[in-house]
């Protein structure tokens, strides 16, 4: 068990959304009281689908101060923000639109778009929003993210970061487009340099057809070509994986 990070269990996936969102509570507290703002970069598939659906309804929804909030998001499908395959439309019809964060305040990355332009274009807002011109993402708050939040694919990928893809590599760009073994094949995606520079990088994983690949993820052989979760080891801030029992099923060193 690596020094910044731990795991958390819960027994069921109601119980596991409910502390999902109060992590994202208390981490949005601690950065608005030492930095005036919190920045969030949420995740898409379908996990993260009933945390947005807790964190849009009492007593979730007024305990986040939106108004000195900015959301980002982790990586997204090059669809149209219309598009039922779009990380931004998942968040916003279960989250956004529900909640009052300013529309300016939300970061969409911009599917729609040639991938490369619209990842350089992501890049140039992000390094707008952290106010850093130039060079890899710092960690000190308020330089980047407060919270990543993350899924792991039962391939072992996070974001969009794939086994064995050239973009696991990157060590300078904080977006890149990438082509994936998946449904669609193009994505954008922040970089492991940006998730590692966050306050807190929040795994969120159910089910139990993920236990095989978290038991290699977390207690197998570092690996992270092969195991790109892996990758996500934040140099300031933390690692926290937030399990159901069903996905942890497979872990020796955890109690479910
Ligand atoms: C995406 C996500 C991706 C996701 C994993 C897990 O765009 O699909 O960002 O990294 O977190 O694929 O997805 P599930 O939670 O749906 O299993």
């Amino acid at each position: 068990m690596t020094a910044n990070r731990d795991v958390v269990v819960r027994p069921t996936v109601d119980a596991l959304m409910r502390t999902a969102a109060d992590e994202i509570v208390t981490a949005a507290a601690n950065a608005i009281r030492a930095t005036g703002r919190f920045a969030i970069a949420l995740s898409g598939g379908s996990t993260p689908r009933r945390l947005y659906e807790v964190l849009a309804r009492e007593p979730y929804a007024t305990a986040i101060a939106w108004q000195h909030s900015d959301v980002f998001f982790g990586d997204e499908r090059c669809v149209p923000p219309d598009d039922p395959k779009s990380n931004y439309r998942l968040a916003h019809e279960t989250l956004l639109a529900r909640v009052p964060v300013a529309p300016e305040r939300v970061h969409r990355m911009r599917g729609e778009d040639p991938p490369d332009a619209a990842a350089a274009a992501y890049e140039r807002e992000l390094r707008t929003a952290f106010a850093t011109s130039a060079g890899p993402p710092r960690s000190t708050p308020g330089a980047c993210f407060d919270v990543v939040l993350l899924g792991m694919g039962d391939n072992g990928h996070t974001l969009s970061l794939f086994p064995g893809s050239p973009a696991l590599a990157e060590r300078e760009r904080w977006v890149v487009a990438v082509r994936v073994d998946a449904d669609p094949p193009e994505r954008i995606t922040l970089t492991a340099p940006v998730a590692n520079a966050a306050r807190l990088a929040l795994f969120l994983v159910a089910g139990a057809e993920k236990a095989p690949m978290l038991a290699r993820v977390l207690e197998g052989p570092h690996d992270p070509t092969d195991l790109p979760a892996q990758l996500v080891a934040p140099h300031d801030g933390r690692v926290r994986w937030l399990l159901d029992a069903a996905a942890a099923a497979s872990l020796r060193g955890v109690t479910t």
